[in-house]
């Protein structure tokens, strides 16, 4: 019999090791240590204070970012008309409704920190679940959020200098991308609260501005009114599929664009460990935020289509500053500019929030130095802000501890973590090109997020008995699995030489998994000796898998 009160996240993080001394560093004088955090051994999972908004403003936050302002023109350019354009955008969104629904049946059955890192080593073997995390946390997180900063960088300066951005240096750019980076990375490191909160007032300021959008489209459609006084009627007067390319190639890039919109869904995974109640909230979280996202993308797009027309769309990649123009002039494009390096800013947010948690449980595996596994400074614990036991602190200390802090206080998160992963961004937003990290990113993203889908169903067949909470229909990893063997096909014949960087970078991961991790296996490492061949499914597949 299966039983969901097991608690996995200390049956297979056996947590042992960070009750060591403690002492607070950088603590205001009035701080006091928490003893609890060091009783129980500082770790996230045991910390749960993730709910249900918050999933959703994780995911949301990260999903709408730059690319319903941007990817537009790639889509209309490759679909080749507006009705063609839309209905990429919704296959776009369908299918990365059927790749969450997917991992939130994964997330339900293995409620764990680290998202496709621990199903994919439970389901295939340890080796999977490493060459993910190896690449996720060396290139493909890091990465994507150093495109978003560069985007939010792009967008800053835009707004800030207006319609000569064009002969601004790249390094203005990057220099804000940068200043992005580090505001972002303070408010991660300071608590889970503040990070979280801060995904939740992005998330409801990106709706809004979509709602802005759709609403203004709309005015603008009805009323004819525009800045120029030059309305467009091309969506009055031009076959809505007029035009539709019939390439496979072209469809395919566009799709690609699409999904580059609409990437993101996986991002509540990586924290699973820290709800308090993940079984219920993962499936909610995913089939309220899609559906949301995918309509707001519509009527935005729809909106594009009532206000430009397809030449201006098709040619800019910032298409919603091109919209701004030509509704509000100068101070429209300028808002609008300032809107997208909002959105920008907080998908960054999201990104970080979790990508830092991906390294963490990385660090906890021993697939990276322990020291990224760890919490707050260290072996140090959290930090609070006046004394609560005493009880003399001051109001002012107890009030700006409820806003920003959690019960643990302070810097009780992977600090360590955190920089590893926005040190490496840094570097990306430094050298990166951005268009080779994004088609890295597209090929690697959807090869392991394949074999994620695809191990829901070899699971399910391997272990039939197994709890799932939510169970999604059969036909959903399917045609996830489908569509994506489609696209990378594509992606492998278009550019070979991209999919030979992402296939060497990844076998460059087998020479570290043999040395982290088999070796400190078969030495006992941190586990006990009956586990340490097994890999890190066994604990739990020998308790519940089996029986
Ligand atoms: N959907 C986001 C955007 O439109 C990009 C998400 C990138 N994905 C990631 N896991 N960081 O900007």
């Amino acid at each position: 019999v299966v039983s969901s009160t097991f608690d996995y996240a200390s049956n297979l993080f056996p947590l042992s090791t960070s009750a060591a001394g403690y002492t607070a560093i950088g603590a205001p004088s009035s701080a006091t240590l928490d003893p609890t955090n060091a009783l129980n051994g500082a770790s996230l999972e045991k910390h749960k204070t993730l709910t249900y908004l918050n999933g959703l403003s994780l995911v949301v936050g990260l999903i709408i970012g730059s690319g319903i302002f941007s990817s537009p023109s790639q889509v209309n350019s490759n679909a080749g008309s507006p009705g063609a354009s839309l209905l990429v955008w919704v296959i776009a969104g369908m299918l990365a409704w059927t790749g969450a629904a997917s991992y939130a049946e994964l997330g339900g059955a293995i409620p764990l920190n680290g998202g496709a890192q621990v199903y994919l080593s439970k389901i295939f073997g340890e080796w999977a679940g490493f060459l993910f995390t190896w690449d996720a946390v060396c290139v493909l997180k890091p990465g994507s959020t150093a495109i978003i900063a560069i985007i939010f960088g792009e967008y800053v300066v835009r707004a800030m200098v207006g319609p000569d951005a064009a002969h601004v240096s790249v390094w203005a750019n990057k220099g804000a991308a940068l200043v992005g980076l580090v505001i972002v990375t303070l408010i991660n490191c300071i608590s889970t609260k503040l990070g979280a909160r801060t995904a939740n007032v992005f998330m409801f300021l990106k709706f809004i501005a979509l709602l802005g959008v759709t609403v203004m489209g709309i005015v603008v459609a009805v009323t004819g009114w525009t800045w120029d006084g030059k309305p467009n009627t091309e969506w009055k007067t031009r076959g809505w599929f007029e035009g539709t390319s019939t390439s496979v190639s072209n469809w395919a890039v566009a799709l690609y664009a699409g999904l580059w919109a609409f990437d993101g869904w996986d991002n509540t995974n990586y924290v699973t460990g820290e709800f308090i109640n993940p079984s219920r909230d993962l499936p909610r979280v995913i089939h309220t935020s899609l559906p949301l996202v995918i309509l707001a993308y519509i009527l935005a797009n729809l909106s594009y289509f009532f206000v430009l027309p397809s030449s201006v769309i098709e040619s800019s990649n910032t298409v919603a500053v091109a919209f701004g123009a030509k509704v509000l002039g100068p101070v429209g494009s300028m808002l609008l500019a300032l809107i997208v390096a909002g959105s920008c800013f907080g998908a960054l947010n999201a990104s970080l929030f979790t990508s830092g948690r991906l390294v963490y449980a990385a660090g906890k595996e021993g697939y990276f130095p322990s020291v990224f596994g760890k919490i707050g400074f260290g072996n140090r614990t959290a930090v609070r802000l006046g004394s609560t036991r005493t009880g003399r602190s001051s109001r002012f200390a107890k009030g700006i501890s409820a806003l920003i802090a959690d019960d643990a206080g302070l810097f009780f998160t992977p600090i360590n973590a955190m920089l590893l992963n926005s040190t490496l961004c840094a570097i990306y937003i430094v050298v990166g090109e951005f268009s080779t990290l994004l088609t890295f990113y597209g090929v690697a993203g959807y090869t392991f997020y394949f074999l994620t889908v695809l191990g829901l169903i070899v699971l399910r067949v391997k272990e039939p008995q197994l709890e799932r909470p939510y169970k999604t229909w059969i036909t959903t990893p399917i045609i996830f699995c489908c569509v994506s063997i489609f696209l990378l096909s594509r992606a492998a014949l278009a550019d070979p030489f991209q999919t030979l960087l992402v296939v060497g970078f990844t076998v460059a991961g087998v020479p570290v998994y043999l040395w982290r991790v088999k070796r400190s296996r078969k030495r006992g490492g941190r586990r006990a000796a009956a586990d340490s061949e097994k890999g890190v499914g066994w604990k739990f597949w020998r308790r519940w898998g089996r029986g």
